[in-house]
């Protein structure tokens, strides 16, 4: 695991998306899958710089999102499906764009599709991560085993507290979610997980130098072959 430690949130963001930049050069049809949460959106707000710069073109390129929360509407603006248009698909050209669908009928057939939709794009080259507080990645949230595929979850009620700040109030939070799972995310092949700010300090240095361990969902990445953090000084000073 490699860690890049930037002096503040907009280096990190420049950072992101410079390796986005360069993925996108060395390969303009790439597979990316993407996040969302608070930590990417100084990322999107580079790459939509630069696309309208003129620097990247991302018309050959395919987008999945990592996670949605379940049932929800896409038009309800605390879905994930209308935070990836409002900021980042609305401004750039990616030729294809997958959220898995938070009003499908049936949670497991969505996710099952899903996970194969992945296949048939031949995978994803890059992966973006966030962290939350207590390790998740996607809405992998602590627990006793790793899930592999794409499936639907409830959420911890670390994270429940967490995006209630997204929600006028707490109860509002959905308590599901569908998310790609464990070996989804490792297969990418080449990942790259944000953090920002002293609220991720712990969870970072468990992440690189702790057991890997279900409990700590992130520490899996210790197996990945390409995983590079991105972290600012304060999510990185106990690395
Ligand atoms: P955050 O969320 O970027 O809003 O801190 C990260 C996550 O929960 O994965």
């Amino acid at each position: 695991m490699k860690v890049l430690v930037q002096k503040n949130y907009e280096e990190l963001s420049k950072k992101a998306a410079e390796i986005i930049k360069a993925q996108l050069a060395e390969k303009p049809d790439s597979v990316f899958g993407l996040a969302t949460g608070g930590t990417p959106g100084g990322t999107y707000e580079e790459i939509i710089r630069m696309y309208k710069a003129g620097e990247v073109d991302f018309s050959r390129a395919t987008a999945f999102n990592l996670d949605e929360y379940y049932p929800i509407k896409k038009t309800s603006d605390q879905s994930y499906y209308y935070f990836m248009q409002k900021n980042l698909f609305d401004h750039v050209n990616f030729a294809k764009t997958f959220i898995p669908n938070g009003e499908a009928a049936d949670a497991a057939t969505e996710c099952a599709a899903y996970d194969e939709k992945i296949a048939a794009h031949g995978g994803i080259d890059l992966q973006i991560l966030g962290i939350g507080g207590n390790g998740h990645i996607g809405f992998n949230e602590p627990g006793d085993e790793f899930i592999a595929a794409t499936h639907h979850t409830p959420l911890d009620e670390s994270t429940i507290k967490a995006n209630a700040r997204f929600f006028a109030d707490v109860s509002e939070v959905p308590r599901h979610s569908l998310t790609m799972g464990i070996g989804t995310i490792m297969q990418a092949k080449k990942i790259i997980l944000l953090a920002s700010g002293a609220g991720k300090a712990d969870i970072i240095q468990k992440t690189v130098r702790g057991a890997i361990t279900p409990q700590v969902p992130a520490s899996v990445l210790q197996l990945h072959p390409n995983v590079t953090i991105i972290a600012d000084t304060e999510a990185g000073k106990l690395v």
